[in-house]
C-alpha cells in the first residue's frame, strides 16, 4: 500500500472536507493558539499544511518543515507568507482567489452606501427615541449617483466593485501598479494615484499588501483627498497608516472612513480609530458569508490535494515551484 502524505490542519473545516483529506492523507491537527516554538515543532513531519492567513510562514517556518511540499490557505490574501522563501524551499503556496470576489464587493458597496446615507448614525438615533422630521437628525445623507469612486487595485475585487457602483450611477477611476486595464475589466478611467485621490468622493482599497503597498495611504496621500471624501478599506489594514488616518478624521481633513481591516487585528482595546464618530468599523467580515467561506475551504482543500497528488492545483501563488518539488 502506498504511504499517505502527512498533512497538518491548522484551521477548522467541515467534517466532509476533512474526510476528503483523510481519504488521501495521514491527517493531524495543530492548534493555531500554541506558542510559536511548538508550532515549529508540530510542522516538522508535514508534507502539506492547510492553514489560515494568520499563520506566519517565513524562512524559520519553512526551515522547520523540511518535508513540506504545499501550504494551502483558506484565504485569498497571503501577506504573512514569505513567497520567496517558500519558493526557495520548493514549497507551493496556494490561495483562494475568485470565490470571495462577490462577497467582498458586496460588503464594499454596503459600506459606501452606509457612509453616504449616514445609516449608522440614523439607526441609533431611532433606538434612542428619535424619529425623522423634514430634516432628520443627524443630517441628510448624500446621493452617490454622479459622485466619483476611486478604486485602488484593479484586480478581480476592484473590478467587481467598479461594476456594481457604475450600475448605481457612480463615475469610476482606477489606479494600480500597471496602467493598462486587465482584459475583461469594465470601462473605467485610469488615474495616477495622486490624481485619483484628489478627484474622488469615495476612495476604496483593493490591492495586495506587500512591501511596496505598505502604508500606500499615509499623511501625504490623505492630504490630497477632498475634505468631503470618504476612505473605504476592505483589503488589508497596513495599506493605510492608521495613526495618520485617525489624525485626518479627527481634524476633518477627510469626511469619514469605513474599515473592515485594521493595522492590528483584533485592535488594541484603546485603539482610538474604532470609536471616532465619523468611522464605521467591522471585524474583517469581507468573506464572512456561509456560502463564500465554504467555497474558500473547498478550494483550499482542492489546492492541497492536487499538489500532494502531483497535479497542478487550481490556484498556486508560486507556480514556478510546480514540477520541481524536493
Ligand atoms: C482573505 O481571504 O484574504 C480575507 O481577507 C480573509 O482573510
Amino acid at each position: 500500500m502506498n504511504r499517505k502524505p502527512k498533512v497538518g490542519i491548522i484551521v477548522s473545516i467541515e467534517d466532509d472536507l476533512e474526510a476528503q483529506i483523510c481519504a488521501a492523507c495521514d491527517v493531524y491537527h495543530i492548534d493555531p493558539r500554541i506558542p510559536r516554538a511548538e508550532l515549529l515543532e508540530a510542522v516538522r513531519e508535514a508534507e502539506g499544511i492547510l492553514l489560515t492567513p494568520r499563520v506566519r510562514a517565513d524562512a524559520e517556518f519553512f526551515d522547520a518543515a523540511p518535508k513540506l511540499r504545499v501550504i494551502s490557505t483558506t484565504s485569498v490574501g497571503y501577506d504573512r507568507f514569505d513567497i520567496a522563501e517558500a519558493t526557495r524551499h520548493g514549497v507551493v503556496v496556494c490561495h483562494t482567489p475568485g470565490v470571495l470576489t462577490a462577497a467582498v464587493a458586496n460588503l464594499t458597496l454596503s459600506m459606501i452606501l452606509a457612509l453616504a446615507l449616514k445609516l449608522f448614525e440614523a439607526e441609533p438615533y431611532v433606538r434612542s427615541g428619535g424619529w425623522a422630521r423634514r430634516e432628520p437628525l443627524p443630517g441628510l445623507g448624500m446621493d452617490i449617483q454622479g459622485k466619483t469612486l476611486g478604486v485602488i487595485g484593479f484586480g478581480r475585487i476592484g473590478q467587481e466593485v467598479t461594476r456594481r457602483m457604475q450600475t448605481l450611477g457612480m463615475r469610476t477611476l482606477w489606479y494600480d501598479i500597471f496602467d493598462q486595464a486587465p482584459a475583461g475589466a469594465p470601462q473605467s478611467e485610469y488615474r495616477p494615484l495622486n490624481s485619483l485621490l484628489a478627484e474622488s468622493d469615495f476612495v476604496t482599497l483593493h490591492t495586495n499588501l506587500d512591501e511596496a503597498s505598505y502604508h500606500l495611504i499615509g499623511a501625504a496621500q490623505l492630504a490630497m483627498m477632498k475634505p468631503t471624501a470618504f476612505l473605504i478599506n476592505t483589503a488589508r489594514g497596513p495599506l493605510v497608516d492608521q495613526a495618520a488616518l485617525a489624525q485626518a478624521l479627527q481634524s476633518g481633513q477627510i469626511a469619514g472612513a469605513a474599515l473592515d481591516v485594521l493595522e492590528s487585528e483584533p485592535p488594541d482595546p484603546d485603539e482610538p480609530i474604532v470609536r471616532l464618530p465619523n468611522v464605521i468599523c467591522f471585524p474583517h467580515i469581507g468573506s464572512a458569508t456561509v456560502e463564500t467561506r465554504r467555497a474558500m475551504r473547498e478550494l483550499a482543500v482542492r489546492n492541497l490535494l492536487a499538489v500532494l497528488a502531483g497535479e497542478r492545483p487550481p490556484a498556486p501563488v508560486n507556480p514556478e515551484v510546480l514540477g520541481g518539488g524536493r
